[in-house]
């Protein structure tokens, strides 16, 4: 039985590490999976954590299990950056449990939203592959609308469009900063709207918030999420630590779930802790560990939020000298410099990505999607040149 299964291709962007680790050649440069890098194209632990590691290892004194919904301490500790700091639970309306990663959190709130009854998922296109690969692998129906216009900024048109066909039974992903992989953003004045159009075709908005302090800054970033619920009864927001507490493999995230009315609130999130006992009984602790002690202490906290913006900042200068590059071989490199985040979209060929890895040694995703903290002052000139050879 088990040699019936069939051969599964390995995850495209995961497999990019393995692919770029096997080039032996000194300048090759890695633009794959979203990990920051320094200036020195490192991927340090962020001093802040490195701090409330050393205050772990010192004071824990247990490994007992804390229950599926993991450290309440952590995820209660996030919420003022999240929701704002006036009223995070928004009067008893939000919970929240600590997933392992914004992957977690995503796999149970998509099978939160399949068990409540919803069938179908509105997602731009493109967007995270593991976004339609959760919700195949929950059976649920993805409906596609297009993320980003021909002019570069979003097509509203579009997301509109897909708003005003949603049916009953409907939900909607979208990004919350960042977007992955284009880099393109809703405005605030876009935001504006999404949350009156999601409000009047009733679907639930599930608000992925995997990027924030890395687009505009810690509170601009929220912007999208906090407007879409002020507007709404009902919402799930998916979030990750992975970036913007350098996490990644410690699997660091949350699921916050806001419900029209608190007396709900026990009955749904009961519905978030089953079914993290059906999948992974309860996160692992160390990484939300030490984020909670991070953001219980304030000198760390300000060192942490330090990290963030200087991680934000070295991304837009990277951004800056590929936008000053301009019209580069038969690309033009000027809009990566509006856009946000780790990620931009270069419109290669299929010929064209595999020519970058064979003859330059530049891995990037399938899809032209290139991690810009990647590129350095050391290897930046070296990339602009590749891109101009193989596209002119
Ligand atoms: C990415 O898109 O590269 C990151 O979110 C890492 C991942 O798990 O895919």
């Amino acid at each position: 039985m088990l040699n019936d299964l069939k051969q599964q291709p390995a995850d495209a962007l995961l497999a990019l590490i393995k692919l770029h680790n096997s080039d032996p050649r000194a300048d090759k440069i890695d633009l794959g999976v979203g990990v920051y890098r320094t200036g020195q194209g490192d991927t340090p632990v962020f001093g802040a954590i490195k701090a409330a590691e050393a205050k772990l290892v010192a004071e824990q004194d247990s490994k007992a299990y804390l229950g599926p919904e993991g450290d309440m301490g952590f995820v209660e500790a996030l919420m003022p950056y999240i929701f704002g700091k006036q009223d995070p639970a928004m009067g008893g309306r939000i919970e929240g449990m600590q997933t392992p990663g914004g992957t977690g959190s995503l796999r149970l709130a998509l099978a939160m939203v399949k068990r409540a009854g919803y069938n179908r998922v509105i997602v731009g296109k493109p967007s995270w592959p593991n976004h339609n690969q959760i919700c195949a692998d929950l059976g649920l129906e993805v409906f596609e609308f297009n993320h980003a216009a021909a002019d570069g900024s979003t097509d509203m048109d579009a997301l509109r469009g897909a708003l005003g066909q949603a049916q009953a039974g409907d939900a909607i992903l979208l990004h919350g900063c960042c977007h992955n992989p284009t880099g393109i953003d809703y405005t605030n004045a876009e935001w504006d709207e999404i949350a009156g159009l999601i409000l009047d075709s009733k679907v639930l908005p599930i608000l992925d918030l995997a990027y924030q302090g890395l687009g505009q800054g810690m509170e601009e970033d929220a912007y999208g999420v906090r407007r879409v619920l002020a507007a709404v009864p009902e919402a799930l927001v998916c979030y990750s630590c992975d970036k913007n507490f350098g996490l990644y493999r410690d699997r660091v995230g949350a699921l916050y779930a806001m419900v029209a009315d608190p007396a709900d609130l026990t009955r749904v999130m009961s519905n978030g802790h089953a079914l993290a006992r059906a999948n992974w009984s309860q996160p692992p602790d160390h990484g939300a560990a030490a984020v909670r002690l991070v953001l219980a202490d304030e000198a760390l906290t300000a060192q942490w939020l330090d990290e963030v913006a200087e991680m934000c900042e070295r991304m837009r200068q990277v951004r800056a000298t590929l936008a000053a590059a301009g019209k580069t071989g038969g690309v033009d490199l000027t809009p990566i410099g509006s856009q946000n985040g780790m990620f931009s979209i270069i419109p290669f060929t299929p010929e064209q990505v595999q020519e970058m890895r064979s003859k330059h040694g530049v891995y990037f995703a399938a899809s032209g999607r290139i991690a810009v903290a990647g590129l350095t002052a050391a290897n930046i000139d070296k990339f602009i040149a590749a891109v101009a050879d193989v596209t002119a």
